[in-house]
Order: C-alpha cells, then structure tokens, then sequence
C-alpha cells in the first residue's frame, strides 16, 4: 500500500509532547485511571481482578451494551469496538471501497479520511468549505453536483475538524435524503459529537437517521480518554460491521482488556464526565473571545457551537507555517498551522484543555512582543533586535 505521510500525526510526533505550551489539542482534558475509577463504586477491586486473556474481537458485550445506550436505533450487535477512531476509519475503507469507486470528502478533513480511499486507487472529489461573513460553511447543492452513478460513500465529520462547523439537523435531513435517493452510504467521524455547547445544537448520529449510515465514535475526543485508545463504528449495516470485523483480524485482532473496562467505567458516568469537559470549554472560551477582539487587526474566529476546536484565520499573510514555527520557538508554544491540512493562512486552536489559559497567556505575549502589522503587511520580528 503506497499513502500519503499523515501530515497531522507527523507533525505531533514531533512537537505534542515536548512543547512547553499547547494551544492545539483537539481531545478535552483527560484524567487519572484512579480519578475514572472513583467514579463508580466497586470499579477498583474489579479492574484490579481483571483477567488478561483475549478479549472478544467485536469487543466486549458489556461495552457494546454501554456504547448503544448513546445511540437510539444501534444495538449491541451493530457496533464494532476498535482501537481509537483510526482504525475503524481505515478498515472502512479498505473493507468496502475498491479502485475506481468514487467517493466525496467534506474538506479539509482530518487526513486519513481523504488519504485513506485515496491509497486504495478511489476517485476522491472535494467538497470544500466556504466562509460566509467568517463563518464556515458547506454548500449543499454543490454536494449533490459532486454525486455521479459512481459515488459509493460521502465522508462527513460533524462537529468539524478543523472548522469547528456543525451541520443543524435540517442540514442533516437533507444530506441523508439526498444519500437514500441513489443509495449511498454515508461515513460519518463523529468524534466529537456530545460536547455541542448548549443541547440545542445536538444532531442525531449518522447511523441512527440513516439505513446506509456508518458513525464512527471515540472515547478521545469529548470524553478526554485518547490513552484508552477505544473507539468504535456504528452501523445498522450488519453486513458492513460483518466485514470490517473480518478486517480488524489482520490489524489488532481485539482490543486491550483493561481499556475496554475503562471505557465502560467512562460510558456509564458518561453524562458527568461531559458535563464536566464542557464546563472546562465554557470556561476557556471567552478567554479566546477577549483575545481575538484584542488582536482584531491580526485575526478572524468563528466561535463554533460544539467540539473543542476552531479555525482562526490570519488577516495579514498567508505563511500559518511560519507563524507556528515562531510561536514554538519564541515562546514555546505549539499551534497547528493550516498548512498541515492543505489550507493556508489559517491555525487550529483546541479549548478543552485546563492549561489552555497558560497557553493563551504565553501566545498573547508572543503575538505583542514579535508580530508587527506594516503598511497591511504581516510580518514577525524579534523584539530584542529592534
Ligand atoms: C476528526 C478525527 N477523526 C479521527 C481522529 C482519530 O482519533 P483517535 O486518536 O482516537 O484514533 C481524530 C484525531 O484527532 C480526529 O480529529
């Protein structure tokens, strides 16, 4: 198999963990296995007697059981336990794609999406984002241009990596009406759905509006658990779950026991760990408020209304990469640049982390002490040498 380098993974193998200040991280703040056991009484002495053998490859029952109280028409049958949300992103594809199908790719996207069919020999149509006023959105008519008698799957992620956008549920209603009318399916990553902040933004899954619809869940991203590496793919589907389980036997074979366990701890206090990673969001987002109004000339956000991430563009200049070169350098903190997604003059923020505030504090000094606007022109510059 030839794929393109992830650019995003590469670029975090990198930098993640050895950045003193990170103003990017897409997953909310995680916790202490000892913290998610006090969650539930009697958990400790159960994962303490936990047997180490193989786990069931579909994954556990017990878990199953737990993931399909999120969903209203997914059974315990119709999910297939993975490792994080990449693999089953990946076994998708090669479970059901072939060279030659077409698929189409709400872009930019988080990268396997798109390099993933791309690697199998598929046609890969864009459907690109557009900003209104600032706001990102995604034109649905040229959604239904992009589909031929080819199209075999459209590739969603609601909320948005990297936007930050979110499709309202007439917007959802409609895609899925246009699917259903020439049978396609629809793959929807949904990592970071459940932390919409206020309820009213809530959409259903994918796989439980739609026959043809395939969900992909994580407990990385609005849980704060990635370390668990558990996630899943939900489908009314059972031949597709049928053949990406056959798949997931030449990759991990099952998951880690003791995550499963954990994963279940998490699901069965499911609403209190959201409430409490929403509460770290609400907290963090009127820091960026204040911020973006402070350096207006320099930056434009939308504030998203679920997820933990955003989409800043830069007013002056286009070179993401060098500004996040610089803020690594000069004051240690870490932003994704745009560039990593193909998609210049912007950066990603995260806001569901405790220490973003740090972060912020640390990019403001940065932005005040080495960012210059000349005559419209950005520029950076070293303070001590002027
Ligand atoms: C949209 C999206 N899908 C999938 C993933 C992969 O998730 P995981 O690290 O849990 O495998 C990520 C991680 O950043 C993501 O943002």
């Amino acid at each position: 198999m030839k794929i393109e380098p992830f650019k995003l993974e590469r670029y975090y193998t990198f930098h993640e963990h050895s950045a003193q200040y990170s103003l990017c991280n897409s997953d909310c703040e995680a916790m202490t296995i000892g913290d998610l056991l006090s969650l539930e009484e009697s958990s400790k002495e159960a994962f303490d007697n936990m047997w180490l053998g193989y786990t069931e490859t579909q994954g556990s029952p017990e878990l199953r059981q737990n993931i399909s109280a999120i969903y209203k028409n997914i059974q315990p049958e119709n999910l297939l336990v993975c490792t994080g949300a990449q693999e089953p992103i990946f076994l998708f594809c090669h479970a059901i794609l072939m060279a030659g199908d077409e698929v189409i790719v709400q872009t930019p996207c988080y990268q396997s999406l798109q390099s993933v069919p791309e690697s199998i020999g598929c046609n890969v149509l864009k459907w690109n984002v557009q900003h209104e006023e600032g706001a990102p959105s995604f034109d649905i008519d040229i959604l239904k241009s992009l589909i031929t008698n080819k199209t075999k799957v459209i590739f969603l992620n609601t909320p948005h990596n990297p936007t930050g956008f979110h499709f309202t549920k007439e917007q959802q209603k409609t895609i899925v009406e246009i699917a259903r009318s020439h049978n396609i399916i629809i793959f929807c990553d949904e990592v970071y759905r459940e932390l919409e902040h206020n309820p009213i933004f809530a959409i259903p899954a994918f796989a439980d509006v739609y026959e043809n619809g395939v969900s992909v869940g994580v407990m990385s991203k609005a849980y704060g658990l990635p370390g668990l590496r558990i996630g899943w793919l939900a489908t009314q589907r059972q031949s597709i779950t049928d053949k990406v389980a056959m798949l997931k036997e030449y990759t991990t074979i099952c998951n880690s026991g003791p995550s499963e366990f954990l994963a279940g701890v998490a699901l069965r206090n499911r609403n209190k760990i959201l409430d409490r990673n929403l509460a770290i969001v609400k907290a963090n987002l009127p820091l960026y408020e204040a911020f973006f109004k402070k350096h207006d000339e320099l930056f434009s956000w939308y504030k998203p209304n679920a997820g933990p991430i955003a989409f800043v563009k830069m007013k002056q200049g286009r070179d993401d990469m060098q500004l996040a070169e610089q803020a690594l350098k000069q004051n240690g903190v870490l932003l994704l640049p745009g560039s990593i997604y193909d998609y210049e003059g912007y950066f990603r923020i995260g806001f569901g982390r405790v220490k973003m505030p740090e972060a912020l504090e640390q990019f403001d000094v940065f932005v005040t002490n080495h960012m210059l606007s000349l005559k419209g022109q950005f520029v950076l510059f070293n303070k001590s040498t002027t």
